[in-house]
């Protein structure tokens, strides 16, 4: 397993491609309208939504997703009307015959706004959109502020799929990030969830935070075993304290060294592969009867920016609120950061794009190569060069691809190429990014602008 050591090299998490570092301003809101547009007649496939509501009750110190913190009732409310009002005026251009088969609520946290307020846009989204009847509806949750009455009100609205930051199960480790622990014990709280229907149900987890070590990360996965979530996904703790000055305050505690962070890695594999859950990519588990494990296995997973997904359709996803990335065939755009930036934004425009990117045909092609390569471990290029009337061969020209690139990961048994179909290994895909990154021809890597694999 010198391996994980050997390839934990910076990169670009693929999240999107090309990555959104590479996103800039001169893409505005006339090239959004322009690129949904497009979409419609170019790929009108079903489509996505993804909301982000950024508002926290407070702050965890490690945190790196886009929030605001303590927001007062008005507040609260003033965001969600500009957010309606984007919601109206983006969902004039989408074409009502696309179904909309994935709803996704992130944050912050979205289960510390009122339940009625989430129930009034999950109303407006059936009034201007058409949702498929089978339709994925998530939500992020932090457990500290859920109850029973609110898991009813979330099933009552239609969502089917609920993700708790559990981060850790430690209450000493919790206290020394500034967060609270779950509200209600979490196995009452699960059950709660699963008497509501919902049908799968995602633990997220983070190594590499203060005061962690193997023996405490081991119980970890040992409370994660008896609960038996549908869904596991394990962070590597990301300290990016230049973009995230709130990250400075865990300065005063000792962290994980990167071989205690190597060695949480390897002990998470171990344990939940056999205990099991099926490795999903780098840091996700699923048990087998959980959509994104069969979708793996039928060679059928899809990526966005809400993570892994299976539904054959949800690469395009128009996103609202602050922060939010749309991803359509050929663009990329996404919306000012700041909520307060955000609500200004749309009071004056009506939109608040402030930078994205628009792909060539070859971008398009590259990060459809890319996609395979990260989700599913595998690229028939002969087939793939259908979609776009190209050979195999010229497929892998697109992507700048040589041998020299590959030899090292067949060398070590990562994965296997004969000149059309590529196979990444079992253990190739722990380590699947930098697998990417020989397919990625417009690869920029810098040290400070990407954090490691692990
Ligand atoms: C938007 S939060 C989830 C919902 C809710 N806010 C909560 O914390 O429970 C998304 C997830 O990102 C992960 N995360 C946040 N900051 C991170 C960091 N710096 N490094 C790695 N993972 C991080 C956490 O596991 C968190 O659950
Ligand atoms: S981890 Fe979740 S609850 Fe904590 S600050 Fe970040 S988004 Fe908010």
């Amino acid at each position: 397993m010198e391996l994980f050591e050997k390839y934990n090299r910076p990169g670009p998490r693929y999240t999107s491609y090309p990555p959104a570092t590479e996103f800039h301003s001169e893409f505005g809101i006339s090239n959004y309208i322009e690129a949904i547009q497009a979409s419609n007649s170019d790929d009108p496939q079903n489509i996505a939504l993804y909301v982000h509501i950024p508002f926290c009750t407070q702050q965890c110190h490690y945190c790196g997703c886009n929030t605001f913190i303590g927001g007062s009732l008005d507040q609260i409310k003033r965001y969600l009307g500009y957010l309606k009002q984007e919601i109206e005026n983006v969902s004039q251009y989408i074409d009502k015959n696309r179904q909309v088969t994935q709803i996704h609520w992130g944050g912050g946290t979205p289960n510390s706004i009122a339940m009625k307020e989430i129930a009034s846009v999950m109303d407006l989204f059936r009034s201007k959109f058409t949702l498929a009847e089978n339709c994925e509806v998530a939500i992020e949750c932090s457990p500290a502020y859920l109850k029973r009455p609110q898991v009813e009100a979330l099933a009552e609205m239609g969502f089917n799929r609920i993700s708790l930051g559990i981060q850790d199960f430690h209450e000493k480790v919790l206290n020394a990030v500034n967060r609270k622990p779950s509200l209600l014990p979490i196995e009452e709280l699960l059950e709660i969830i699963r008497e509501n229907g919902f049908g799968s149900v995602n633990f997220d987890l983070i190594y590499g935070l203060p005061l962690q070590n193997i023996d405490s990360f081991g119980e970890n996965l040992d409370r994660i075993l008896e609960l038996k979530p549908d869904r596991v996904a394990t962070f590597s703790y990301a300290h990016v304290p230049w973009a995230m000055p709130n990250q400075k305050a865990l300065d005063i505690y000792r962290f994980p060294s990167p071989d205690e962070k190597m060695a949480m890695l390897k002990l998470a594999l171990k344990r939940l592969t056999e205990g099991g859950y099926v490795s999903i990519g780098m840091d996700h588990y699923a048990l087998p009867t959980d959509s994104l494990a069969i979708a793996l296995k039928d060679h059928k997973l899809h990526r966005n920016f809400q993570g892994y997904c299976t539904a054959e359709t949800t690469g395009q996803v128009y996103a609202f609120g602050a922060s939010a990335i749309s991803q359509m065939r050929g663009a990329y755009a996404q919306n000012v950061r700041g909520m307060e930036d955000y609500c200004q934004a749309i009071e004056k425009d009506g939109y608040a794009v402030f930078r994205g990117f628009k792909l060539t045909e070859n971008q398009i092609i590259c990060r459809n190569v890319i996609n395979e390569i990260m989700c599913n471990g595998r690229v028939d290029f002969d087939e793939l060069g259908k979609n776009y009337g190209k050979s195999g061969s010229e497929i892998l020209q697109v992507c700048q691809f040589s041998e020299e690139k590959v030899a090292e990961f067949i060398e070590d048994d990562l994965m296997t190429f004969d000149g059309n179909l590529l196979k990444v290994t079992p253990t190739g895909m722990l380590v699947v990014r930098v697998i990417a990154m020989a397919f990625d021809p417009e690869l920029k890597v810098a040290e400070n602008r990407f954090s490691k694999t692990v």
